[in-house]
């Protein structure tokens, strides 16, 4: 979509008819421009029903992201400075180039589209306008690369906190990165560091969140996906969510800075769907390790209780799966 679709859809963003004639004085362009923009919104899975004498409006409104709206919904002394974008290739990458710019630890990027959005593992993330949340956040540590290794599981424990307050309390994170909801996966997170061994370094915590339940979504991931608004029975305004997000955020990436993952173990063991469970990993070369999953260790590693005694595994290339046998 481009900026003039984007505008379109701003303007019918609260489910209301709008007529084209109306929205078109409102942006300042012809009709002909208004009716491209519509013809792009539907393209990008947004349904607009046309009524003759009424307009146009959204079958289902969508909240759009607002960074005053957010602003409003933190703190006055929050350390993040929010912007917005309609569309980046990835909000992990364009922080990434921007950390390299000498940007201050504390940015915040959400987007509506990504059209390069990544995953772990060489992943894509697959996201739609309105349906998901993604973002992505600059922190500068004192520390270097090799202290952060437990940061992607402390920033689950955030995100953990979020999405249970923002309505799915049944929400749970799976080791390494990802909060799963009902055996679907809910979110996920990337972080690409930037920085020495031994500091000072600059981390890009991204996060990807299924908000509305999108068929294309689901349709073009590997595995069962979840959405929250399906767990708390009522639409949820995205602007909100990252606020919540992004206050869950600073509050555990400030106890992770002074005391390093421990300080945050138990809440993450608590939270993990499998703790205490057989769990199967699957190695790159194709090959199960089976054991039970005892918790994570200071450097994020998984405590696996094998046959052959406990074994930390680190995220690497490994997917966990609940075990075939009982625990
Ligand atoms: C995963 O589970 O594979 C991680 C997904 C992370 C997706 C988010 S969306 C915002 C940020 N920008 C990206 O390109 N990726 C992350």
């Amino acid at each position: 979509m481009n900026t003039m679709a984007f505008q379109t859809l701003r303007a019918l963003s609260d489910g209301a008819f709008h007529s084209g004639e109306d929205i078109a004085g409102a942006l300042g362009v012809t009709r002909g421009a208004v009716w491209y923009g519509i013809r792009d919104i539907s393209a990008a899975g947004l349904a607009v029903e046309k009524v003759r004498g009424r307009g146009y409006r959204l079958q289902v409104p969508v909240s759009l992201l607002d960074a005053d709206v957010v602003r409003s919904d933190l703190p006055a002394n929050t350390a993040w400075r929010v912007e917005i974008c309609n569309r980046v290739d990835s909000t992990n990458a364009e922080l990434l180039r921007r950390a390299a710019q000498g940007a201050a630890s504390g940015l915040v990027l959400a987007a509506e589209m990504q059209t390069a959005g990544r995953g772990r593992r060489g992943r894509v993330w697959h996201s739609r306008i309105g349906s998901t949340l993604t973002f992505s956040v600059l922190w500068r540590f004192a520390q270097g690369t090799r202290e952060l290794a437990g940061l992607s599981l402390a920033v689950g424990v955030a995100l953990l906190r979020a999405v249970q307050a923002a309505g799915a309390p049944d929400a749970r994170l799976k080791w390494p990165n990802d909060a799963v909801l009902r055996g679907g996966k809910l979110a996920g997170i990337l972080i690409e560091m930037h920085g020495d061994l031994l500091g000072p370094s600059a981390a890009v915590i991204g996060i990807g969140i299924n908000v509305r339940r999108d068929p294309r979504i689901g349709a073009v991931v590997e595995q069962p996906v979840a959405d929250l608004e399906s767990a708390a029975g009522s639409c949820v305004d995205r602007n909100r969510l990252l606020a919540g997000l992004l206050q869950a955020l600073e509050e555990v990436i400030g106890i992770f800075s002074a005391q390093g993952f421990t300080a945050l173990r138990e809440e993450w063991q608590g939270g993990h769907v499998y703790q205490d469970c057989r769990v199967d990993l699957l190695r790159p070369d194709g090959s199960l390790l089976s054991g039970i999953a005892r918790g994570a260790g200071e450097d994020g590693a998984l405590q696996l209780e094998t046959a052959g005694g406990l074994v930390h595994v680190h995220s690497g290339e490994v997917s966990l799966r609940a075990g075939q046998a009982a625990a």
